[in-house]
């Protein structure tokens, strides 16, 4: 068990981002209620994706992280969940098929809701109010009573985070998932974009291949995994009276595990290795995401690592990079090689969506879908210089035929951006712009792979 650490011990340190209740009772009262109810997920499922991630980690799998900037209660719906399951299956066959790389789904989903914010007030015409900070801690529309911190939303969080969760393992094992369907995935406005028609043409390969298999005796039937798959769920542990309420001790081993989700992440703006969230993370057993930004400095890298992973286990720890397109060059370099100069284990994945974010002149806040797949090129590109795995992506999406990233395949333009904005924080991938976002990292799969055969073959 890490020294000196409780699932409270958080609490005497400084951190950054937690929300101001009025009434600090009530909100004692919601985490007592709160430590009552049943964990989530289950200790095993974690120590499952940990050891899929050591896959990820020594090179053999790549991580796909995706979903919601922000959950929201009013975007709450079967339809919602399912759309975004089904992209994310479909960016992972994509993956597999056309990059022979076997892939760890992880879902930004059934928890994500707490958000950091740039600043603490938002003016509007000026009137000055809170920010919003997530649906889980107060109220979206911009008015004072709404912005007020509410602890009872945090137990409409957990109910939300359950049904979704259950909905997704229904997905994954009730056969929505089975290879067989792989066409049926296809659907809605996706299926008639050039992604569509890209992505058909791979599900009537992966077709007549499970035929050819079919009759070679293998199927679903023989083979369960062919119907079945392996999804995980993930968040930003901001929220930290939420995760500490949330963490129990797993009956198998003796360890605390933070069972609101398999894994989580420490944000850019909350990682100070003195402060809570840090101190939180780095005591219970699951796998931990840490995001890192332009101005993580590369000691301060490893302070970090001995800190969250001082067992240097490989798929403990994955640093998902969020540096924008054009800094990608100027930062990662340095801090692959201060991370192998030490030896640690860690997965490295690309966030290529924090650093991107720009203001149109409509005021809508959006992403260029060029500089979120430059960012991923660049990304990939270091690691094959480094001899590194670029080993994953951490994006945000939706599976519904939003505009709120501009350019990409459909040629989003900043005067579209009203038509269907309906995100709660920041712009995400619509599900087209996910699969060109698949297709290119298949392709950069590829060339890494081709990179380390030669290089096997010159040795
Ligand atoms: C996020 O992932 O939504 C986020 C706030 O990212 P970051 O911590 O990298 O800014
Ligand atoms: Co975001």
């Amino acid at each position: 068990m890490a020294e000196n650490w409780k699932p409270d011990s958080w609490r005497a340190k400084p951190a950054k981002h937690l929300p101001t209740y009025p009434d600090e009772a009530v909100l004692s009262a919601v985490e007592a209620q709160l430590r009552t109810y049943p964990p989530l997920v289950f200790a095993g499922e974690a120590r499952k994706l940990k050891a899929d991630l050591a896959e990820v980690c020594e090179g053999r799998a790549f991580l796909l992280q995706g979903g919601d900037c922000a959950e929201s209660f009013a975007e709450f719906s079967a339809d919602n969940i399912r759309d975004t399951f089904r992209v994310l299956l479909q960016m992972s066959v994509a993956l597999t098929y056309a990059a022979g790389s076997p892939v760890v789904k992880v879902g930004r989903i059934a928890g994500q809701f707490a958000k950091p914010r740039s600043s603490p007030t938002e003016t509007i015409d000026g009137v000055t109010l809170p920010s919003y900070l997530g649906d889980n801690i107060n109220g979206i529309e911009f008015d004072e009573v709404a912005r007020v911190p509410d602890p009872n939303r945090l137990l409409r969080a957990y109910s939300q985070s359950a049904s979704t969760l259950n909905l997704i393992r229904a997905f994954a094992t009730g056969g929505y998932a089975d290879l067989d369907y792989v066409h049926r995935w296809n659907l809605g406005f996706v299926a008639d974009s050039p992604e569509g028609a890209r992505y058909e043409q791979l599900a009537n390969n992966i077709t007549e291949a499970l035929n050819f298999m079919r009759a070679c005796g293998v199927d679903s039937e023989s083979q369960p995994q062919l119907h079945t798959t392996d999804f995980y769920i993930s968040h930003e542990s901001l929220l930290l009276g939420y995760e500490q309420a949330m963490t129990r001790i797993d009956s198998t081993t003796g360890d605390w595990y933070d069972t609101s989700a398999h894994m989580l992440w420490i944000g850019d703006r909350t990682r100070q290795p003195d402060h809570g969230h840090v101190e939180f993370l780095r005591g219970v057993k699951n796998p931990l995401g840490m995001k890192c930004g332009p101005s993580l400095d590369p000691e301060e890298l490893i302070r970090l690592t001995d800190i969250l992973n001082p067992a240097n286990e490989p798929g403990r720890l994955t640093l998902i990079c969020r540096f924008g397109a054009e800094n990608v060059e100027k930062h990662l370099p340095a801090l692959i090689r201060v991370i192998e100069r030490e030896g640690r284990k860690v997965v490295w994945s690309c966030d290529p969506m924090h650093g991107n974010t720009i203001k149109a002149s409509s005021g809508y806040k959006t992403r260029p879908v060029d500089r979120v797949l430059a960012e991923v090129q660049s990304f990939m590109a270091v690691h094959r210089a480094e001899g590194t795995h670029a080993g994953g992506v951490h994006f945000e999406m939706t599976g519904q035929n939003v505009t709120e990233c501009i350019g990409g395949a459909q040629a989003i333009t900043e005067t579209e951006l009203g038509d269907r904005y309906h995100t709660h924080c920041d712009p995400r991938l619509n599900a087209s712009q996910s699969l060109e976002l698949a297709f290119l990292i298949a392709e950069g799969l590829k060339k890494e792979r081709v990179e380390a055969q030669k290089l096997a073959a010159s040795a």
